[in-house]
């Protein structure tokens, strides 16, 4: 498997397995399957509502495969309604409570956006958020550095960063993030922050490779372009006597982005592991290179306050 590697040495492999979305009945069996046929990368997040049981499956798997936990690379988030300085750690200790782990590989602040301390489910109005004069994100961030130096975690990063917000904090701190985890797809390909990231040796993760589809209809816009049915994807797969998801993820891995696929199926979570095999020429590179159209499927936009308190998450 190819790995990336941080500022300080340590690497990571380029394919995780993705658990937004998965049902807390069969993000158990995935994460069981990933370990299965060699996955070493899993990401989750507090607020996939699904830990304890990634926690339990991680425990019988490393039993199960004689995998040692330092083998694996653990990603998860911190989720907006714990962006205070003082509800930082807490938020972390109740993820690697079910977790059931001693340290995460990687822990991430999930958006730029800060909800009431506590707040439970959607933010209804004004009210429910901070704003980012009362939780600036540099103290999130301080409280971030202060979980690595105690050893809680061993990298730090952010998630839904733009351009714009990176480099406003990097005029706050010596520390900048060592991960953005951002949207990133052949509709989606974001050429000039995946070129900041890396100017600043800020490595990036791809999340909805594969277009999310199974996203709640919520989140979802009237007829959404198809990643899975696009043609010049579909002929490229044929081509390589592959399937169209593993030219997606493939696509991903050679542009030097680590990827996240989701799947709680195990025969697509091998389907997904084994595009490592497929090696994409540069005709395929310039065909894919064509079908940007910066086009997102997760907008934001129900982070939009009534006010001018949250505007255009992704500063666009
Ligand atoms: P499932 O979990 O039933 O396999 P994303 O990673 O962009 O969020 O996409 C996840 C969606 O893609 C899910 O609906 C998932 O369904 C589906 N999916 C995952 N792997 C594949 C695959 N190899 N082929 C087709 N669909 C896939």
């Amino acid at each position: 498997m190819k790995t990336l590697t941080y500022r300080d040495g340590d690497t990571i492999d380029a394919i995780g397995l993705g658990t937004w979305k998965s049902d807390s009945e069969k993000v158990g069996i995935a994460v069981n399957a990933a370990l299965g046929v060699g996955y070493r990368h899993i990401d989750c997040a507090a607020a996939y509502g699904n830990e304890e049981e990634v926690g339990s499956a991680l425990k019988k798997s490393f039993v199960e495969y004689s995998i040692e936990r330092e083998d694996v690379k653990i990603t998860s988030k911190l989720w907006n309604n714990a962006h205070k300085h003082e509800d930082v750690l807490p938020a972390l200790k109740n993820t690697l409570n079910d977790l059931l782990l001693e340290y995460l590989d990687l822990y991430l602040i999930h958006w730029p956006v800060a909800f009431r301390p506590g707040l439970k489910g959607s933010p209804k109005d004004d009210t429910d958020y901070l704003s980012p004069k009362q939780a600036p994100i540099i103290e999130t961030w301080e409280a971030m550095l202060e979980a690595k130096k105690q050893g809680l975690v061993k990298h730090i990063g952010v998630s839904n960063f733009s351009q714009k917000k990176l480099a406003d904090l990097k005029t706050k701190t010596d520390h900048l993030p060592e991960m953005n985890q951002i949207e990133l797809h052949p509709y989606l390909q974001q050429d000039e922050l995946l070129n900041y990231c890396r100017d600043n040796q800020i490595l990036v993760t791809a999340y909805s490779p594969l277009g999310s589809r199974d996203r709640p209809d919520s989140l979802k816009a009237d007829n959404e372009p198809s990643l899975l049915d696009n043609k010049v994807i579909n002929t490229i797969a044929v081509k390589h006597d592959a399937t169209p998801a593993q030219v997606l993820i493939k696509w991903a891995v050679e542009r030097d982005t680590l990827v996240i696929p989701k799947s709680t199926n195990p025969e697509r979570i091998e389907e997904n592991f084994n595009s490592i095999n497929i090696e994409l020429d540069e005709e395929d590179h310039s065909k894919i290179k064509s079908l940007d159209k910066h086009y997102r499927y997760l907008t934001g936009n129900g982070f939009e306050t009534e006010s001018e308190m949250y505007r255009n998450v992704f500063d666009e």
